[in-house]
């Protein structure tokens, strides 16, 4: 840790708008005033944002104002000025045509909003997936003290006494609905049983994983990702925040200091021992880029290979988010990892202290929930990053939701040339295939889909899973659900619509996926796969205007975290003129 505190008092960023006497400022405390702000609240003090994504069209954040309040009062009491204001929310369940799409233009609303008003730090309120690396990325590429605080997990579903998890169980009825395991009505019975509380998904799904995230990163405080969202501690967490943040602004603690190469390691290790998900992949290359981190998806296959998954959560385990905030949470993680010398014990973190100091003293509850090292879900948690002439630029697995005895196979291609077309055919009794096939899925990336839905664990045909089936390989360019499960190959860059090899796989052709050895290859000459693909042309063209415009002429890949281009990088917090 090299951080050294900046001098206290000093003039602050927002004094610019308050801290004088002219007509304009003047101006800029007379507005606020309406909303009843007494003077001495103009006196120099940190003058913080609360930046919520709290929507009723995401649900998973519907209860963020309540937390919003929660921070206020921290905020108050150490001095600062809260100002809460909304920007763009990406909801996961309801959005079209996917949430994904809209990251980076939540991502610019933040970096904009916290940017051009009188704030000289921000809390981030997130919790549904998309909002958590948005907030993130946009916070970043500002670089004034930030804090994110999570809106918590659902309490545990359960139906007909078993544990139900949310977008696990959603995927594994529907396919027990489709094998005749499972009547529609029961189906139907189920559904009010997923979602019974206020919070994010409570599997480790995308928003646990990049809960969790934000805390292996250190830019929540120790404890944050697994609090439910409505037990009272998740308040409590929620005051602390708004009292730290102060003291962050007062220190002049950024996240570029604390976003270093070291963190982005950390956490990549810690997706590993989470069983995290595959998102967090392009949702941390894309916050490494805002921070000018040189991170990549070798990064990612070299520091989680060897780390064991030790959290036995649905999708790869068995349990829920709340079982995990009873046994400990992730601290409990971070101390293993740190004890199996696999992290950076003195990287900083938004409370000013390293790591370790932030998880020494932690015990672990229930080592059936957060499992000793040796008793480990599977050796080699993390992501692998496969590459052959099929990925060039990459694609990845999640070896621990996937079937052991799958993971080296070779198999005939069943192509479906995009979403519709694989769902005009799934069901089809007359389709070509069985379980050692290989099922081909394009054009669903950033630019193909548009957006990088995650279709990439399209469901068996149901002829297969009558058979008592449940897994088959599967490679797209989408992404997956981070409650999903099987051997999906996810990623698969460059895209088929941005002209990648996975857009001439045909019919018939046999492909070879080795994970261990990281290895995707189309069984096809080197000449043919040169002559396919020099015959291939778009067959998505570019939205002529809008927001779908401007997605698809600037996304990047999803082996860089398909951030727009002329988003990368950090831009400071230094403003224009004033205008008044
Ligand atoms: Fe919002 Fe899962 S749908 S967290």
């Amino acid at each position: 840790m090299t951080f050294k505190k900046a001098q206290w008092p000093r003039k602050l960023r927002s004094t610019e708008w308050f801290g004088g006497t002219s007509r304009d400022h003047i101006y800029h405390r007379s507005w606020m005033k309406n909303q009843g702000l007494p003077a001495d609240l103009f006196d120099g003090r940190p003058v913080i944002g609360i930046c919520n994504t709290w929507s009723e069209m995401t649900p998973c954040n519907a209860h963020l104002r309540d937390l919003a309040d929660r921070v206020r009062h921290g905020i108050y009491e150490a001095g600062g000025l809260p100002l809460e204001f909304p920007v763009f929310s990406p909801g996961e369940s309801a959005l079209r045509p996917t949430a994904m799409m809209f990251r980076n233009l939540c991502a610019m609303d933040v970096e904009e909003a916290i940017r051009g008003n009188p704030m000289d730090g921000v809390v981030l309120l997130a919790g549904c997936d998309k909002t958590t690396p948005a907030l993130l990325m946009g916070a970043a590429s500002v670089d004034l003290p930030a804090i994110v605080v999570s809106g918590g997990p659902m309490l545990n579903g359960m139906f007909r006494g078993e544990r139900v998890g949310s977008g696990t169980h959603l995927w594994k009825f529907s396919e027990a609905v489709k094998a005749g395991e499972m009547t529609q009505e029961d189906f139907l019975d189920a559904e009010a049983s997923m979602s019974r509380s206020p919070g994010s998904c409570n599997t480790m799904g995308t928003a646990s994983t990049m809960a969790s995230m934000s805390e292996a990163l250190g830019m929540a405080l120790s404890g944050n990702a697994a609090i439910p969202a409505v037990d009272s501690r998740r308040r409590v967490m929620a005051h602390l925040t708004g009292r730290r943040i102060v003291d962050m602004v007062k220190d002049d603690l950024k996240p570029s200091d604390i976003l270093t190469r070291s963190a982005f390691e950390n956490a990549i290790r810690t997706n590993g021992a989470i069983g995290g998900s595959t998102n967090a992949v392009v949702h941390l290359l894309a916050i490494a880029g805002r921070v000018g981190i040189d991170l990549s998806l070798d990064d990612w296959d070299r520091c989680g290979r060897d780390i064991p998954t030790i959290v036995n959560l649905l999708p790869s385990g068995k349990y829920l988010m709340e079982e995990f905030f009873y046994a400990g949470g992730l601290p409990v993680v971070i101390k293993q990892l740190c004890e199996a010398g696999v992290m950076d014990t003195e990287a900083l973190t938004v409370s000013g202290n390293s790591v370790w100091d932030e998880v020494r003293a932690v015990r672990n509850w229930n080592e059936d929930v957060i499992l000793p090292v040796d008793k480990a879900l599977t050796r080699q948690g993390g992501i692998a990053v496969l590459r052959g002439n099929l990925a060039p630029s990459g694609a990845v697995l999640k070896p621990s939701a996937a079937t052991p005895e799958l993971l080296v196979h070779r198999g005939r291609a069943v192509v479906f040339e995009d979403i519709d077309d694989y769902k005009r055919k799934i069901n089809d009794d007359d389709l070509d295939i069985d379980e050692t096939c290989v099922m081909v899925l394009k054009n669903c990336g950033p630019k193909g889909y548009p957006g990088m839905a995650e279709v990439g664990n399209m469901g068996l045909p149901p002829k297969v899973l009558k058979k008592g089936i449940t897994d088959m390989v599967r490679i797209s360019d989408a992404r997956m659900s981070g409650t999903a499960y099987g051997t999906v190959v996810l990623h698969t860059t460059p895209e088929a619509a941005a002209g990648g090899p996975l857009a001439v796989v045909q019919d018939g052709d046999i492909i070879e996926l080795n994970v261990p050895e990281r290895r995707l290859q189309l069984e096809i000459s080197d000449t043919e796969l040169a002559a396919r693909l020099q015959a291939w042309g778009p067959t998505t063209p570019t939205p002529a205007s809008g927001y779908e415009h401007l997605f698809h002429t600037h996304v990047q890949g999803a082996d860089t975290g398909a951030d727009f281009d002329f988003l990368v990088g950090c831009r400071g917090a230094a403003v224009g003129k004033d205008s008044h």
